[in-house]
């Protein structure tokens, strides 16, 4: 009895230690506590103080019934929906549109954005772990979202000419010789019926540039396709999905068509000078060598023994290249590589910072 008691008392150390050692090391508890009290302290009535002064802190998570998902990214990302933190940085920003037609409570934030909905940690619930379908989606990539509920009649080009023109390339280059789609094609490659579901975009896009340093026995041809075909293509495969991945409930196949002259949400200007009650805001540091392998980089590069051979091996990069280029590079790759293709991968000024700060260790 007595050594049962003892084992049990032991376990239950290491549960608590575990929980203790969890909660600090998130992140969360910060951006909710400078959320709640900045609320607190620009609140024009009583009443909204109190509401703010009562929040708990913590996982704010939505149930979406339709969707069949539960979303975590309101546990970070509060402000959303309160239009007084425009001027915010992230993760305490006013959405930038979109969210009156495609509110948070019945579609969450992965329905367009892709993600981990269940992450507690900005790395994770952004670029997922490696290898993963739950990367988010950025810059046009995002278009396989929409259309995936929409298709391309009740949107404009401007949220569709990706995956339309992506679609366009697979019957011009004859994809269906091989694979099949739907149950119409070849059998020579694999299904692509629900390729979305199975491979990340940055696997996708990869494979094009040179299928046989993904995959040595490959007897798929490699294209020669500019850049920009290649995110088409790789835009209109990720719509493929199967399971719960896909939305396939007709309440959500959007029978409301934008307006005439509806505009894809602009991206919000760095914010200036933080709102009065919120300089507390910690500041979200990224560590360089995760990123490489979250946003993708080592799906295509080696450094030291590890890492994917579509591009070249980077051991020794900074003894090839100053900072500066690093950094033009990876915010924008054909203005390093005009005929080049290496992705555009939509990184913020952020991320390249410590992306570029990271290349420069590699002497
Ligand atoms: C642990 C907190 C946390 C969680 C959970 C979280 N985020 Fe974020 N998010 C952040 C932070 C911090 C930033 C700002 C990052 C930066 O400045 O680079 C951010 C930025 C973003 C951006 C802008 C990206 C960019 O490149 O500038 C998007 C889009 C986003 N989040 C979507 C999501 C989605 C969708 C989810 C759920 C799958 C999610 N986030 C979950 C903390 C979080
Ligand atoms: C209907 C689709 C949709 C939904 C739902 C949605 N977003 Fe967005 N979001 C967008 C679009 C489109 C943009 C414009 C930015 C772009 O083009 O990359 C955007 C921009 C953002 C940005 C700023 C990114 C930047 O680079 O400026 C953040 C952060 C963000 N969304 C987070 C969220 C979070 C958190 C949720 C869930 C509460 C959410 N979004 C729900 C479509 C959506
Ligand atoms: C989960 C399914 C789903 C996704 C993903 C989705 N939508 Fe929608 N969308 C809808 C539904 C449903 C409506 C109708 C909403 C209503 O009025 O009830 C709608 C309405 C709209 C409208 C018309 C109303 C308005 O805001 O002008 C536009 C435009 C639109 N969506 C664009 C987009 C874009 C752009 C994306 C991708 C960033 C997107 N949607 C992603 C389901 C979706
Ligand atoms: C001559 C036949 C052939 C043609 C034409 C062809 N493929 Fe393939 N493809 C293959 C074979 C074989 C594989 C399996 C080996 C591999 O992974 O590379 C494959 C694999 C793939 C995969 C990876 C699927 C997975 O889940 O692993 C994708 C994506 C793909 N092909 C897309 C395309 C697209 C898009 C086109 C048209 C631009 C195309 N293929 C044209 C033969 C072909
Ligand atoms: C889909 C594959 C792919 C991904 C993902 C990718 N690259 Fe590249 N990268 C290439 C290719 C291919 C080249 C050669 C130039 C070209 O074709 O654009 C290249 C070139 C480079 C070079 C110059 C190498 C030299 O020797 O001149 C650097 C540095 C680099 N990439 C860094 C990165 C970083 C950092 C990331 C992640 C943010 C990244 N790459 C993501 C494919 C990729």
């Amino acid at each position: 009895m007595g050594k049962w008691l003892a084992i049990l008392s032991l376990v239950l150390t290491a549960v608590l230690a575990l929980v203790i050692w969890d909660s600090r090391r998130q992140e969360f508890p910060a951006y909710q506590k400078a959320y709640f009290g900045a609320v607190a302290a620009n609140a024009p009535t009583q009443l909204l103080r109190q509401w703010a002064q009562s929040q708990r802190i913590e996982i704010k998570q939505q149930f979406l019934g339709e969707l069949r998902r539960l979303d975590r990214c309101q546990t970070c990302h509060l402000a959303v929906d309160n239009p007084a933190f425009r001027d915010v940085a992230e993760p305490l920003r006013t959405h930038p549109g979109l969210l009156d037609s495609h509110p948070p409570e019945r579609f969450g934030c992965v329905s367009c954005h892709g993600g981990e909905g269940l992450a507690l940690t900005t790395l994770a619930g952004h670029e997922g772990a490696e290898g993963q379908t739950k990367r988010l989606l950025k810059g046009e990539y995002m278009q396989a979202a929409c259309f995936q509920c929409h298709g391309e009649k009740t949107l404009p080009l401007e949220a569709s000419g990706a995956v339309v023109r992506g679609r366009q390339l697979v019957n011009q280059k004859m994809c269906l010789r091989c694979h099949q789609i739907g149950g119409k094609g070849g059998n020579e490659g694999p299904d692509l019926t629900v390729v979305g579901s199975r491979r990340d975009s940055v696997w996708i896009y990869a494979h094009f540039i040179n299928p046989q340093a993904m995959n040595l026995v490959s007897t798929m041809p490699r294209f020669p396709l500019s850049r920009d075909d290649i995110k088409y293509l790789t835009t209109f495969l990720l719509t493929l999905r199967g399971g719960t991945d896909r939305i396939t409930d007709t309440r959500y196949i959007a029978s409301k068509s934008a307006e005439p002259g509806w505009r894809w949400p602009e991206k919000l200007p760095e914010p200036k000078a933080p709102p009065p009650g919120i300089d507390g805001l910690p500041r979200f540091d990224y560590d360089g060598k995760d990123l490489f392998s979250g946003t993708g980089c080592k799906t295509c590069h080696t450094v030291g023994q590890e890492g994917g051979e579509v591009g070249p091996v980077l051991n020794h990069i900074a003894r090839k290249y100053d900072r500066d280029v690093f950094v033009r590079l990876l915010r924008n790759p054909a203005d390093v590589f005009p005929q080049g293709q290496m992705p555009q991968l939509f990184l913020n000024e952020k991320q390249i910072q410590a992306l570029a700060d990271y290349l420069m260790t590699l002497r």
